[in-house]
């Protein structure tokens, strides 16, 4: 869909989210909705950092923060396709959202499968729509079923998901998202690995050991606080004391979920990373999938190890080309962190000054 900006035709990018909202899901939610390139068509939700309905309700109520009631929630898949669902209180909070509470959502779901309406849009916009799932492959995994097509129907694919050349997050082979739903990510990756890559871009990846260039800190809180206008002194206090809100960033309801959300988080990453702030993995990769130049990938085939033991959902990338298998991923080897942090502080300031109808 295109929109006439002052005097430049804006071609807008047709985009699905698949996403396990937690904390950085909703910072991704958010960075879209504050991204005039894209033309949000759908968000569809999978279990993985909290339970599929949970991920729901939390992606409702942030788009309702944003003032987005106007983009589809879908339900997918609640529970992995072969293993039981695991969640990520500890990480995320018992509800997703870290301390932040929300008002609940003023519309339901959308009616239908997660995985119905990604088939359904890409078959609508053949070779148009980017998908980007931030969560456990599972929707992903139920359309490819109903579409063997898809990656030929869709326009571009990238996911947040794997570690292809580092350690995991979740087990020291297994990054979350794999960890959850290996079985998922496997039938994903052999889709592409079964294609002649002529006939559909492979999915961009983006694992642990890009996404954890980018991290967040209380600092950038507060920069985005000033940017969405909230005076010196309540920015500067996001950074001095721990998030916590104050002033006119409390009363900022964009702002006070950034940083009732961020507090969590920034706690989790102070006791298991060893630093007061948080990666903010999601967000990252949408970015990428925006703005290309953002990051450098190689193409590399890579395959899930669905077996049990201590590479128990690994993503195994062959950079040797030992298995002659042709590529099915592009696998980022370089991305400008610093860069997408600016960019996330400039966009997301933007829309809690535009939500609390602050003129910058
Ligand atoms: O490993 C990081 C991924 O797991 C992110 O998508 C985060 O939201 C969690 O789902
Ligand atoms: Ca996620």
């Amino acid at each position: 869909m295109t929109e006439l900006g002052s005097d430049a035709v804006v071609e807008r990018v047709p985009l699905i989210l698949d996403v396990d909202t937690g904390i950085d899901d909703s910072l991704a939610l958010l960075y879209a909705c504050a991204s005039p390139e894209v033309d949000l068509l759908a968000v569809t939700c999978v279990g993985g950092n909290t339970h599929a309905r949970q991920a729901a309700r939390n992606t409702l109520a942030v788009l309702e923060l944003a003032g987005r009631t106007d983009v589809p929630v879908l339900l997918g898949r609640e529970e992995p396709l072969v293993k039981p669902l695991e969640t990520s209180a500890e990480t995320h909070g018992p509800e997703g959202l870290g301390y932040a509470t929300l008002p609940e959502a003023t519309r339901p779901l959308e009616p239908g499968h997660a995985s119905e309406r990604i088939v359904e849009l890409a078959r609508a916009r053949p070779g148009e729509v980017l998908l980007v799932t931030l969560g456990p492959l599972t929707n992903l995994a139920v359309a490819l079923e109903r579409e063997p097509n898809l990656p030929q129907l869709l326009g571009a694919y990238a996911l947040m998901g794997g570690a292809y050349r580092g350690s995991g997050n979740t087990t020291p082979a297994a990054e979350w998202n794999v960890y959850v739903d290996p079985d998922a990510a496997r039938a994903v990756f052999a889709a592409w690995a079964a294609l002649d890559t002529s006939d559909a871009p492979r999915p961009l990846a983006m694992g642990l050991e890009v996404t954890e260039r980018a991290r967040l800190l209380p600092g950038h809180v507060a920069a985005l606080a000033r940017l969405a206008g909230a005076p010196p002194e309540d920015a500067a206090a996001l950074a001095r004391d721990g998030l916590q809100a104050v002033g006119s960033v409390a009363a900022d309801p964009v702002l006070r979920f950034l940083a009732d959300a961020l507090r969590f988080y920034f706690e989790f990453h102070a006791r298991y990373d060893g630093f007061y702030g948080a990666f903010v993995h999601d967000p990252f990769v949408v970015a990428a999938a925006l703005d290309a130049s953002l990051v450098r990938s190689n193409p590399v085939f890579v395959d899930v190890e669905t077996g049990s033991g201590p590479a128990h959902a690994m993503t195994v990338a062959d950079w040797r080309g030992l298995t002659r298998r042709p590529p099915n991923l592009d696998v980022v080897v370089e991305a400008n962190a610093d860069r997408f942090l600016e960019e996330l502080v400039e966009r997301l300031g933007g829309l809690a000054a535009l939500c609390a109808g602050v003129a910058l």
